[in-house]
């Protein structure tokens, strides 16, 4: 077909052995747009502290889609949010379906983070972590929590899968040690390290399928 001149790419009849983008380029057979879908891709970003969930902000404020690759994958959305003040892995794909699933409060995929929290934390105050906390929009499911170091404040790491509002810091105020810091590590089996702050990769195949496997807390 490119032989007979009946295609074209942004307007210029195509040339054997010329490359395309179907992400970027127009590519016409007989005149006729083609449809090209771009697969889907899902990207992990570590988001720094200061930057919204968001796309884009009506306020001017600063969102994590600066820090992705806009051009290439305009139909990157995030899924699920972190807060404003917290940072760490955050997820976005194309794929409308897979965001919307993966963001559903029925996924129970584990997410785990690591809270600066002011004081040093006591076994019993572990414990009803461990076992659920009554927040205002209910009881907490049982979490995985332990702490990594104490004294003036103390690192606690906590394994939750469930998605509520500001859950890791209202968990945190209720059983007294206020959060300071707050970054999520890991999603599923998608870690964080390696990662360095702003930056992006993108999932493999098998970390994509694994963020719909349900794993024990642990
Ligand atoms: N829990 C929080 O308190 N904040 C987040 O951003 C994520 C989980």
């Amino acid at each position: 077909m490119i032989e007979e001149g009946r295609v074209s790419v942004n307007g210029r009849i195509a040339q054997l052995g010329e490359k395309a983008d179907p992400a970027r380029d127009e590519i016409r057979l007989d005149g006729e747009l083609l449809a090209v879908e771009a697969p889907s891709v899902v990207l992990a970003l570590n988001k720094p502290r200061g930057y919204l969930s968001a796309m884009s902000d009506d306020r001017g404020r600063k969102c994590a889609s600066e820090l992705l690759p806009m051009d290439a994958h305009p139909a990157l959305f995030h899924v699920g949010r972190l807060d404003c003040d917290t940072s760490g892995l955050l997820l976005f794909t194309t794929d409308g379906e897979l965001g919307h699933a993966l963001a559903h409060p029925s996924h129970e995929v584990v997410k785990e983070y690591v809270a600066r929290v002011r004081g040093r934390v006591r076994d019993d105050e572990l414990r009803a972590l461990r076992e659920g906390i009554m927040l205002d929009d209910g009881m907490t499911a049982p979490a995985f929590a332990e702490v990594l170091d104490a004294g003036e404040s103390s690192r606690v790491l906590i394994r939750i899968h469930e998605g509520r509002n500001r859950q890791v810091r209202r968990m945190m105020d209720a059983i007294g040690h206020p959060v300071r810091d707050l970054e999520r590590t890991a999603i599923g089996s998608v870690r964080l390290e390696g990662l360095a702050e702003g930056a992006w990769r993108e999932l493999s195949p098998e970390e994509v399928e694994s963020l719909f496997l349900a794993e024990p807390l642990q």
